[in-house]
């Protein structure tokens, strides 16, 4: 059985994210990793800090820290934030680790002895009023492609299109906001992807149906329009420094060493724990293992492009993405949410408004997968409480009140079962086939609203079958129909758990099961009598709380979100 290593895009250091980072790789990622793991698949799932580059030591400067200090700072942030989400990341590492350096020299070094590495000189932004050069987003100006007027230097985020700094208009200086810059000539180290193009292209089109169209057809735009080569080094002090004699005191890109990371992430995590699988179990060993890797849509080009091309350009025989997933952009009251102007909702207030799993069930239920999708206070008061509180959580609360005012806290008995019950099976057979096909294909949308099918069939069957007044009549068949709910709320909790994990640990707990979770494999005849008659059970608070509309107002004028 093929093993799979699931990487989330390693989120820039500086700053905090904010919902849009978390439904743009982060809990896709998380929810597949927990999803696999329920079904028994071996799992290794790394994400981690992106932190060199220019937002590292701008950030840096801006708060008077040392970039070093300025970096680990918020790697803790991001470590607290995504434990207040509960990401299940096995290891969440750093791209300035030394494990990440003894990486990138190893490809850099494989890359240079193929002859894929070439030395330029080059023209860059230097200003004179900051006595620097430049790179990357260290340069705003306006984009030559769609007129967005805050391009960064390295790539334009209103139109994804990568750029370089001379390309700007109107260019500025991002340290000291001086535009008097000029254009001076510096020695870099390219990459050749001219050279692996063919081999590229042969490789991307064999991927055709299998990543999603965004993916496939941006990789496939980049080859149609011809592989350029790519500076992979720049004038800064943060970063790798370039082992090349006449490179002193520059260091690599930060797109060269930070998709390396995932392999230097993996060594981090190796290295902590010898007795486990080495880094190469997971990164030379593409036969047995199936990489997924998530990531924002302005991220594809970087993965399914030019790190695919280093890996290969190496002669190593690394393990190369087989899925890929790239998410749309998540707006915020028809705007983008933006690290920069503080505009949006951020994990660090999201959690205390609200607990994760709302959050994390409205993303998933929303998620930008063929378009930008868009957050707005009321959508989401709207389907946590229709979904969550009239749906799943009166579910619950109904079956274990109507349990226990009539046959006592534990399970009653099943007896005869008849038609109705047939007839749950079978729907639930179905849409269980279905949740998972969805699920294996990434569709996280679709897998989540027939999750929600799932649930609302437990609520048709109560409904039909009217236990509140069978047991007037009839208490044995009674007792069938709420024996067959109440193991109706362990089967959602191992299913709803990728997408909820503290509410299925919740609804576990009710039965004080311990088991992990584990996905249903048997047919629903034979699970749904998995929980026992005499099984106790506890009364809990229910599960979710309504969002009133004053609240919704409230939290409206917080966060800014016009009407
Ligand atoms: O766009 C971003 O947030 C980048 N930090 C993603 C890097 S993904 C990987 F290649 F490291
Ligand atoms: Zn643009």
């Amino acid at each position: 059985m093929k093993k799979h290593l699931i990487t989330s895009a390693l989120p820039y250091v500086n700053g905090l994210p904010h919902l849009g980072h978390l439904i743009g790789c982060l809990l896709p990622s998380d929810v597949f990793a927990r999803y696999l793991r329920s079904r028994g698949e071996e799992v290794l799932y790394i994400c981690g800090t992106d932190e060199h580059g220019t937002p590292s030591e701008v950030g840096a400067a801006k708060e008077n820290m040392s970039v070093e200090d300025y970096c680990k700072k918020y790697h803790d942030l991001h470590v607290q934030m995504y434990q207040g989400f509960n990401l299940s990341f096995d290891y969440f590492g750093r791209t300035s680790s030394q494990q990440n350096e003894e990486i990138v020299y190893r490809i850099y070094n494989e890359l240079e002895q193929n002859g894929y590495i070439a030395e330029k000189v080059t023209k860059q932004v230097y200003s004179s009023d900051d006595k620097r050069y430049l790179p990357d987003s260290y340069v705003m100006g306006t984009c030559p492609h769609c007129g967005y007027e805050k391009a960064k230097g390295d790539q334009c985020e209103n139109c994804t299109k990568v750029l370089d700094p001379t390309d700007l208009i109107q260019p500025r200086s991002v340290i000291s906001g001086s535009d008097k810059l000029e254009i001076r000539e510096t020695k870099h180290l390219f990459l050749q992807l001219p050279k692996l193009e063919k081999e590229l292209a042969d490789w991307v089109e064999t991927r055709k149906g299998i990543w999603p169209d965004i993916a496939y057809s941006i990789a496939k735009k980049w080859l149609k329009e011809g592989l350029q080569e790519r500076g992979i080094t720049r004038d800064l002090k943060w970063g790798f420094s370039v082992p090349k004699e006449g490179f002193e005191g520059k260091v690599f890109y930060v797109w060269f060493d930070a998709p390396i990371g995932y392999i230097g992430i993996t060594k981090q995590w190796a290295d902590e724990r010898p007795s486990e699988r080495s880094f190469e179990d997971w990164w030379l060993n593409p036969d047995n293992v199936v990489h997924t890797e998530f990531m924002g849509k302005d991220n594809i080009p970087f993965h399914t492009i030019t790190f695919p091309a280093t890996l290969r350009g190496t002669g190593e025989n690394w393990t190369q993405v087989s899925m890929l997933k790239g998410m749309n952009y998540l707006n915020f009251a028809g705007g983008k949410f933006s690290k920069s102007l503080h505009r949006g909702i951020f994990l660090d207030d999201a959690i205390k408004e609200f607990p994760a799993d709302y959050w994390r069930y409205w993303l998933i239920a929303n998620a930008p997968e063929s378009d930008d999708s868009n957050f707005g206070f009321e959508q989401f008061a709207m389907t946590i409480n229709k979904d969550l509180n009239d749906v799943l959580g009166n579910f619950i609360n109904r079956v274990l009140k109507m349990t226990t005012n009539n046959f006592g806290q534990q399970i009653p008995v099943l007896s005869q079962i008849t038609s109705e019950e047939e007839e749950l099976y079978e729907t639930l057979d179905t849409l269980i086939r279905q949740y998972s096909s969805y699920m294996d294909n990434l569709d996280l949308r679709k897998a989540m609203a027939t999750l929600r099918e799932i649930w609302v069939s437990g609520n048709n069957y109560i409904a039909r079958t009217e236990p509140w007044k069978v047991v007037k009549t009839d208490t044995d068949r009674a007792a069938t129909i709420l024996n067959t709910a109440l193991n109706l709320i362990r089967l959602y909790a191992n299913l709803s758990a990728p997408i909820m994990p503290q509410t299925a640990k919740q609804m576990l707990d009710l039965f004080e099961i311990s088991q992990d979770i584990s996905f249903p494999d048997s047919r629903m005849s034979s699970y749904l009598t998995g929980l026992k008659a005499g099984t106790a059970f506890k009364l809990s608070e229910p599960l979710f709380k309504k969002i009133m509309p004053d609240r919704v107002t409230e939290l409206k004028a917080i966060y800014k979100e016009e009407a």
